[in-house]
C-alpha cells in the first residue's frame, strides 16, 4: 500500500510534516515533485517558481520518503489534457483571483493518482480550498490533512516566503495576528499598510460559503500580497465538532 505526498518542490518543514504523516500511515511514501503549469494563470510566472531539487530529496528523504518522483511533463500529460473541472467552489476566493488555478490541480492530481495509484494521499491544511476540492473530488483515495506548520511568530511556512524581505515578512505576520480574532480580522488586516488585501472571510466548511448563523464548523481563510508576494492562511473559528 502506497501512500502519496503530491508536491511543486522547494520543500520546508511543512511538505517533511505531510511526509512524516505519511510515513505513520503506511512503510511505503511515494514523494512527487512537479511543477503543474495547469494549474499557473497567464499573470503568474512558473518560470520564478523556486527549484530546489537536491535539498528536496534530502529532505523528503530524511522526513521519511522511499520515493522521490520526479515526473517529466510526458509523463504526466500524455497528450493534451482535459482539464476536470472545479465546480462552484474553484471558482471562489482562490479561484476568483486565479482562474482555472483548481482546475489545473485537480487535473494534476487525478494524474497523479492514476499513475502510482496510491490507497492514500497527504494534503496541507494551509491551502484549505484546494485541500476542501480535492477531498470532494477524489473518493476513492482517502484524503489525509495535515495542520499549517507555522515559524515561532506564527507564520504560515510556504515556498513563496523565500521571496519575503525582513520587512516584508515583518508585514505579513499581520495575517496570523488577524486569524487569532476572526471577528476583526479586516480592521485588524487593514492596520497593515504593507498587506494588501484579496480576501478575508469566515466559511462554512461544509459548502464553501460564507458561514451563517447556524453554520457548525467555521474557518477563518485570508488571502493578500506583501510586495507582490501572495500569501495565504487560515485557522478554525471557534471548536469544530
Ligand atoms: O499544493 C501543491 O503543492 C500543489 O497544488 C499540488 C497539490 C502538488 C498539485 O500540483
Amino acid at each position: 500500500m502506497t501512500v502519496l505526498v503530491p508536491t511543486m518542490g522547494a520543500l520546508h518543514k511543512g511538505h517533511q510534516a505531510l511526509i512524516k504523516r505519511a510515513r505513520e500511515l503506511d512503510k511505503e511514501v511515494v514523494v512527487s515533485i512537479f511543477v503543474n503549469p495547469l494549474q499557473f494563470t497567464e499573470t503568474e510566472d512558473i518560470e520564478k517558481y523556486p527549484r530546489t531539487p537536491e535539498a528536496d530529496i534530502q529532505i523528503a528523504t530524511l522526513a521519511g520518503a522511499t520515493q522521490v518522483w520526479f515526473p517529466t511533463y510526458e509523463e504526466i500529460y500524455p497528450s493534451q489534457p482535459i482539464q476536470i473541472s472545479a465546480g462552484q467552489v474553484g471558482e471562489r476566493y482562490e479561484g476568483a483571483s486565479r482562474p482555472g488555478h483548481f482546475a489545473g490541480v485537480l487535473t494534476v492530481v487525478n494524474r497523479l493518482f492514476e499513475i502510482v495509484k496510491p490507497n492514500k494521499a497527504v494534503f496541507g491544511e494551509k491551502d484549505f480550498q484546494q485541500l476542501w476540492l480535492i477531498s470532494n473530488h477524489f473518493k476513492k483515495v482517502k484524503i489525509v490533512a495535515v495542520p499549517t506548520v507555522r515559524e515561532f511568530d506564527g507564520l504560515a511556512l510556504s515556498s513563496r516566503n523565500v521571496r519575503l524581505t525582513q520587512a516584508d515578512r515583518a508585514a505579513a505576520l499581520i495575517i496570523s495576528k488577524a486569524l487569532k480574532e476572526p471577528s476583526r480580522m479586516k480592521e485588524i488586516l487593514a492596520t497593515e499598510p504593507a498587506f494588501k488585501l484579496d480576501y478575508a472571510e469566515i466559511i462554512d466548511e461544509k459548502t464553501f460559503s460564507p458561514a451563517s448563523a447556524t453554520t457548525q464548523n467555521k474557518r477563518a481563510i485570508i488571502a493578500g500580497w506583501v510586495n507582490g508576494v501572495r500569501l495565504l492562511d487560515n485557522a478554525v473559528v471557534g471548536t469544530n465538532s
